[in-house]
């Protein structure tokens, strides 16, 4: 009874949880319960701590350093403390950070629009909103995102894509772009008489990606170099200021808005003006249902679809770069799988379902890569209700409504507890596709490991299919052309939007 009415006052007087919530919050009493009850992680603590445990104008661009901070520590604790953490600071509302996979695929399950389940936190993509319009899949929460899921379920889902006659189209043309882009750089070598070359391929995959979504994909017309020089850099620089944008503008004024005194400013608004534009030019395919857009079956204006768009093409550029240059970086790295994912693509003509389903080391390969390198490195989720997860196997933790929940993505999937030798034989930090077949032999396939790679539940990926398949295609194409290997030995990551390899994907190309 008395519950039910602090909810109620909760919901209806305006700060009136804050203000019962601050005593417990001073006397440092966890809002948690359950048996998998995080710990809290020290605000102020001396010495040895990577960074802050939030972003902040000095460390905002090095966003695992701040994750990471959640668990210094954590690896001499024995509870749940180990994988759980939370951060409280007196007026605000906690934040949860989890690295335990059992919790991730709890929080994940139950993320939606029914009454009580979590949301997409919007906190980290303000930037992103504010770059293009709130109105989108991945901004929007509750019946909106419901509605917007449901119109993009159809052209990008598995039934559509993998339809015998769309495949085979779509497959077609993305092996041509990918073959053209790949001979030019092959052409480069031939010309320069030369069999060696060092080239970042970051840029190449980038601009090779966006063809294939601008071109392939949506059906648009527009000239590689058009693609390459000018909206690649435009999109790169607007996805940096994102990142930015999301710490340092509190008060939320977009750039469009702002006197051009800067040339930073300046050059903002043509960026906007050249995305503008690629959204036009992806949608001018659809009056003739070029592409996709023959199986987009929605009345709306084409003005309401334009946030949408400006998301799928920053977004899955982004995504579908980082995939594609960390499967290539590791391979680089690793001359056996490379070897071994030559053999399973050297004969493959065609990109077909079946052949990429056969080609399992190719399979191992990027299934490796996303574990080790996720390209989305945490999922945000807000509690919309005090809530109880429990774990598949019977764990339960206790959240309180409000708290801003990090599902950590990156130290999950490369921790020794949940990947190493003793769960899947190998250590969780090395780069070894066979763990996926080991573990697949033994009946213990990627349902029950999951990797969280294109997330999981209501809000999985809807590009998943699509993405899967672009760098599936681009990575085999490229193994069957060159012979690569890094420079170093080293892998760092980049983290911004997604994470991506620290060089530039740097590479010395050998033609095979
Ligand atoms: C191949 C590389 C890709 C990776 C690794 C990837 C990863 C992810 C992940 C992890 C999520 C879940 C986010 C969350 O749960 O908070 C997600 C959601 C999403 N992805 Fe992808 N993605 C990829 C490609 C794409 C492509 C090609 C598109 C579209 C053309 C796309 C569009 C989206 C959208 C719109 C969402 C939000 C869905 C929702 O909230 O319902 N992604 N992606």
């Amino acid at each position: 009874m008395l519950t039910n009415l602090l909810n109620i006052f909760d919901n209806y007087i305006p700060g009136f949880r804050r203000l019962r919530q601050a005593p417990r919050q001073m006397m440092g009493i966890s809002p948690f319960a359950g048996d998998t009850r995080p710990t809290r992680v020290p605000v102020f603590r001396r010495g040895g701590r990577p960074s802050l445990p939030f972003p902040h104008p000095w460390n905002y661009d090095q966003p695992i350093r701040i994750l990471e901070t959640y668990f210094w520590g954590a690896d001499a604790e024995t509870g749940p403390g180990r994988h759980n953490r939370y951060l409280e600071v007196p007026g605000f509302p906690a934040i949860l950070v989890t690295r335990d996979p059992g919790i991730i695929r709890a929080i994940a399950n139950d993320t939606g629009d029914r009454d009580g389940q979590f949301d997409r936190d919007t906190l980290p993509s303000t930037g992103i909103a504010r770059a293009t319009g709130k109105d989108t899949l991945l901004f929007a929460n509750g019946a909106t995102w419901r509605r917007q899921r449901k119109l993009a379920a159809s052209p990008f889902g598995k039934t559509t894509l993998f339809q015998p006659e769309m495949f085979h189209e779509f497959a077609a043309t993305f092996r041509d772009t990918v073959r053209a882009r790949l001979n030019v750089l092959r052409q480069h070598l031939q010309d320069n008489g030369r069999r060696h070359a060092l080239v970042p391929l970051e840029p190449e995959i980038k601009a090779v990606m966006l063809e294939m979504l601008t071109n392939n994909f949506f059906g648009a017309h527009i000239p590689y170099e058009e693609l390459r020089n000018r909206h690649v850099p435009a999109l790169e620089r607007i996805i940096d200021h994102i990142v930015r944008d999301t710490v340092v503008n509190k008060l939320g004024i977009s750039v469009r808005w702002l006197p051009r005194f800067s040339r930073r400013i300046a050059q903002a608004n043509v960026d906007h003006a050249c995305f503008e534009e690629l959204t036009s030019l992806v949608l001018g395919g659809r009056k003739e249902s070029r592409g996709l857009w023959k199986q987009f079956k929605s009345d709306a204006p084409d003005e309401a679809l334009r946030s949408n768009l400006k998301v799928f093409l920053a977004g899955a550029l982004e995504a579908t770069t980082s995939y594609a240059s960390w499967a290539i970086s590791h391979l680089a790295r690793n001359a056996v799988a490379q070897e071994k994912v030559f053999e399973a693509v050297k004969d493959i003509q065609e990109y077909t379902p079946e052949n990429l389903d056969r080609a399992k080391y190719l399979g191992y390969v990027l299934d490796e890569t996303l574990r080790l390198t996720p390209s989305l490195y945490f999922l945000p989720r807000q509690a919309t209700a005090d809530t109880w997860v429990e774990t598949a196997d019977g764990r339960r933790m206790f959240i309180p409504k409000s708290t801003h929940v990090l599902l950590d993505i990156w130290h999950a999937n490369r921790h020794e507890d949940h990947w190493g030798v003793a769960v899947t034989g190998h250590p969780a930090l090395d780069f070894v596709p066979e763990r996926w077949a080991e573990m697949a032999a033994l009946g213990r396939g990627s349902k029950e490991h999951l990797h969280f790679g294109f997330g999981h539940g209501p809000r999985v990926c809807p590009g998943k299919h699509l993405g899967q398949l672009e760098v599936g295609l681009v990575v085999g194409a490229f193994v069957k052309m060159f012979k690569f290997r890094a420079p170093g030995l080293r892998n760092e990551a980049k983290a911004g939007v997604s994470t991506k390899p620290a060089d530039g994907t740097i590479v010395e190309l050998e033609l095979r």
